[in-house]
């Protein structure tokens, strides 16, 4: 596909998004983030408009009970130090509450990805088995597993433990896996650690890794991140010339998603700058 059909093909998906969604909190140049609760921007989402999901939604992962574990300030960040980066919502269900509204929020999405899309969702050790039922009750075939190593600095509670090294992202699609002739098959394995100046969430991703598992969507086509966060996935979009619409429940998260983006798409990357 030629560049100048690429970029209207881009436009022409994001146009059918914002006649239903209205004006975005930001857009450009084929990325764009709405500021609100995903279930209710995602129930008025037009059918079959994305190429693929992908997402890294809160785990709600550990005891629910436990303050601690439902306040992602402390969860996240052992030493108590959150550097500056602000804390989130929505991380507080029990198992079985978690696996409901997981379901709520992927058939919304399902609904929205056209024949063949792909739904990759991030996970961790814990909510593995919840995910994947998750993903297949909300429509999606299961396909596979994608484990995201993140290197040997990960937490150990205390020396007789194995490392939670890895997160996973238990991936599916909309019917048929597209037999691809232009680019795959993608690996099913990212050894990528997590370095602070690209770390712009309390639990942001590695722009490399999203640069990666974008490869999925095909040129020009959309991509769906209904848990934007600071935007990674709408950066690597960019970067790999992808077109991107995010949600975010934070409005605080939805300005650094923009900052990023705006960085990236100007070729400067923004660097985070703890406080
Ligand atoms: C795990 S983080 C995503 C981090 C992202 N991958 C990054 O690299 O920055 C999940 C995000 O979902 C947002 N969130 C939680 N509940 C939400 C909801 N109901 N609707 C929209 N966003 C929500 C949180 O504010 C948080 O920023």
């Amino acid at each position: 596909m030629t560049r100048k059909k690429t970029a209207a093909k881009k436009h022409l998906q994001l146009d059918s998004v914002k006649k239903r969604l209205g004006k975005p909190f930001f857009e450009s140049k084929g990325i764009a983030i709405y500021h609100g609760d995903t279930l209710e921007l995602s129930s008025q989402l037009p059918a079959n408009t994305f190429d693929a999901l992908i997402t890294d939604p809160p785990y709600c992962s550990g005891a629910p009970g436990s303050a601690v574990m439902a306040d992602p300030s402390q969860k996240y960040c052992q030493s108590g130090k959150t550097l500056g980066r602000p804390s989130f919502g929505g991380d507080f269900r029990d198992q079985r509450s978690f696996k409901y509204w997981s379901l709520l929020w992927i058939a919304q999405a399902f609904n929205a990805c056209k024949e063949s899309a792909y739904g990759l969702v991030f996970t961790d050790w814990r909510q593995l088995a919840t995910m994947t039922d998750a993903l297949q009750a909300g429509g999606f075939c299961f396909k596979g597993l994608i484990s995201w190593d993140k290197g040997g600095g990960a937490r150990a509670p205390h020396k007789g433990y194995f490392r939670h090294q890895c997160e996973y992202i238990p991936w599916g699609t909309k019917g048929k896996v597209p037999r691809l002739i232009d680019r795959g098959p993608f690996a099913g394995s990212y050894s990528i650690r997590v370095s602070q100046p690209d770390k712009h969430h309390m639990t942001g991703k590695p722009t490399q890794l999203m640069q990666q598992l974008v490869q999925c969507v095909p040129p020009g086509g959309l991509t769906f991140d209904p848990f934007c966060g600071s935007g990674t996935t709408l950066v690597a979009s960019a970067l790999e010339g992808r077109s991107a619409i995010g949600f975010e429940v934070s409005e605080q998260y939805c300005e650094i998603a923009a900052q990023r983006v705006k960085a990236a798409q100007h070729g400067k990357p923004l660097h985070f700058q703890k406080t």
